[in-house]
């Protein structure tokens, strides 16, 4: 449609045409996006493939997993759209998101990749940069799909909970898909900031992935 320009021209009757970025570039810049946060989409190893079945948790996390995104184009437009996995570290919680991702982004979907520590780091050291500020939470609001990656990782004050808040409430009432990674568990989450918790655990509530105990840290295996 762009004749590999990368931007579709919109005749005007009166005035001088106006350009209109084209889905390929669209998805370009989502893959520009993955490269500079260190992933490489092409290239990734952290498919469905790769993961080992190895005991229970990582069955049923998998199995869930592979569900979800065969289910994703019926329940897109529900409230209950999203996926969690959540809890123990080294269990694979970032592997399988990616894995997704992959998988999503073969199908075509743009999908936003929020590594959480960094980006709110990013954002609370621009705070008085509006415009930064602005475009930065815009881009993980309306994303197509998004990853957030760690969420909650680190020290947490007010002002990562405003940002989170300003997040998840626009996909929420957006009707918007997240994949979250997460080291809290559901019931932690929600005791932690109820506001955003509960939000996300209506979006999430049909799929998630609940992982507990050391021994299922695959690091350590
Ligand atoms: N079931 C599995 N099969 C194959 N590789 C796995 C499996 N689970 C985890 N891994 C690998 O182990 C490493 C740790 O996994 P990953 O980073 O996804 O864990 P995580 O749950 O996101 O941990 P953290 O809470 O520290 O972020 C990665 O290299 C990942 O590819
Ligand atoms: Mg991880
Ligand atoms: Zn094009």
């Amino acid at each position: 449609m762009c004749k590999d320009t990368g931007y579709i021209i919109i005749p005007n009757e009166n005035s001088q045409p106006t350009f209109k970025q084209c889905e390929c570039l669209k998805k370009e810049i989502v893959k520009r996006q993955w490269n500079n946060s260190g992933i490489n989409i092409e290239t990734a190893t952290q498919t469905f493939n790769t993961f080992k079945a190895w005991n229970d948790s990582s069955k049923v996390a998998k199995e869930t997993a592979i569900e979800y995104f065969q289910n994703f184009k019926k329940i897109r437009k529900n409230k209950q759209n999203s996926i969690m996995l959540c809890g123990q570290v080294g269990s694979g919680k970032t592997h399988l998101s990616i894995a997704l991702a992959i998988n999503f982004m073969k199908k075509g979907y743009k999908v936003v990749y929020m590594p959480y520590r960094d980006v709110i780091t990013k954002v609370k050291q621009n705070m008085t940069d509006e415009e930064y500020y602005k475009k930065t939470i815009s881009k993980y609001q309306v994303a197509e799909i998004l990853l957030i990656d760690d969420l909650y990782k680190g020290k947490i004050n007010e002002s990562d909970i405003n940002i989170m808040f300003e997040i998840i409430n626009y996909r929420y009432l957006n009707r918007l898909p997240i994949i979250v990674s997460s080291e809290f568990v559901m019931e932690r989450m929600l005791n932690f900031d109820e506001g955003i918790g509960s939000r996300i655990y209506q979006m999430c509530k049909d799929y998630i992935i609940e992982i507990e105990g050391k021994e299922n840290n695959y690091r350590l295996k």
